[in-house]
């Protein structure tokens, strides 16, 4: 029987498989879902800055228009209470309940307000906390490392709270991605979740009206993270996870052949269900017993970049005629 433990970010997971941040993983019996379908991890669903402060407009509203400042402070505090102490609770009873590790995740726009929230939940028992920080970077005054920098001043300011592992998942979209990798994993990430897949912006061309775009993934959509898992993850310095596009024991080994240390999941589960997570770790062990790896250790990696004997082939970007055939 092949041993398919993994090492991420000094946790110890039975296995690479981890149920990603999502409404699978919004209550403490969906959450015991996974674990008894055989994930590694689970990383919760994210409490989200925006649900916040959008909360506390909504007090503030309802309580009228406040003179003083203290006051609409004061509601801002319970606003911000109000959705961290659920939140907390669900971390608390994620802990009590399952044997695998539980990844706390914030979604982060700005540092503001999230530093002290970190220790709270180390407090709760978080084994990680993840954060999902996305910027968009449409703002025609603010320079790319104006940008960055702003990623880098959420990693440092929960760093300076937590001792925790910090796993930093973040979007595709930097111009220099193994810069900006190795400058948050100086800030203190411990991990890195490549990519978080963004909500979607669609037009409806009847009604002239923007409309959410399909919110799952697709297989296809496994190539970009896998590129980039492969060039970095032999020299960036921190762990590595895949998110997006995996959704089957195919695009598992191919991660991890590219060095990922863990794998999420998400789509394929709501598409295909709890169960997908048993058959990819029977496909994996399959696959691993076929080639004669023991450990996932000995295979992890083996397709990355600096193992490559031709390197230059990941960096590949135009397509040659030769290969597509289509023309
Ligand atoms: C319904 C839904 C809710 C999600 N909620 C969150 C969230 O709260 N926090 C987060 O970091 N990612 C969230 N995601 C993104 C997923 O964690 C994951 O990164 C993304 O779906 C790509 O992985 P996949 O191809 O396996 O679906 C959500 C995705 C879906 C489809």
């Amino acid at each position: 029987m092949a041993d398919l433990s993994v090492s991420y970010m000094g946790l110890k997971l039975r296995n690479p498989l981890i149920v990603a941040s999502s409404s699978l993983t919004g209550t403490p019996a969906k959450l015991k879902r996974c674990e008894e379908a055989g994930a590694g991890a689970v990383v919760l669903k994210s409490l989200f800055e925006e649900q916040i402060e959008a909360q506390t407009a909504k007090l503030e509203r309802e309580g009228g228009d406040y003179p003083h400042p203290e006051a609409a402070d004061y509601l801002r505090q319970i606003g911000l209470r109000l959705n961290q102490d659920e939140y907390l609770k669900l971390v608390a009873d994620a802990k009590a309940n399952l044997a695998i590790p539980v990844i706390a995740s914030l979604n982060c726009v700005s540092p503001k307000g999230w530093t002290d929230y970190a220790a709270k939940l180390a407090k709760a028992g978080a084994d990680a906390i993840e954060v999902n920080v996305a910027i968009i970077a449409s703002d025609f005054d603010r320079t790319a490392a104006e940008v960055e920098g702003a990623y880098l001043k959420v990693v440092e300011g929960i760093r300076a709270k937590v001792k925790l592992p910090i796993a930093v998942k973040l979007g595709p979209h930097f111009t220099s991605l193994p810069q900006t990798a190795l400058a948050l994993r100086r800030a203190g990430a411990s991990a890195l979740v490549l990519f978080n897949r963004f909500y979607q912006l669609d037009f409806d061309i009847e009604r002239l009206a923007l409309t959410p775009g399909y919110h799952l993934s697709s297989p296809d959509e496994i190539h970009l993270p896998l590129r980039w898992i492969a060039i970095l993850s032999a020299q960036v310095g921190c762990d590595l996870s895949a998110s997006t596009g995996v959704h089957d024991s195919a695009g598992l080994i191919k991660q991890l052949l590219a060095g990922a240390k863990a794998v999420q999941l998400c789509s394929t589960l709501f598409l295909k269900g709890m169960d997908r997570i048993k058959t990819m770790l029977e496909e994996l062990g399959a696959w691993m017993e076929r080639h004669g790896f023991a450990t996932i250790e000995e295979f992890r990696g083996k397709m990355s970049q600096e193992k490559s004997a031709d390197p230059l082939l990941y960096e590949r970007l135009q397509y040659i005629k030769v290969y597509v055939g289509l023309d």
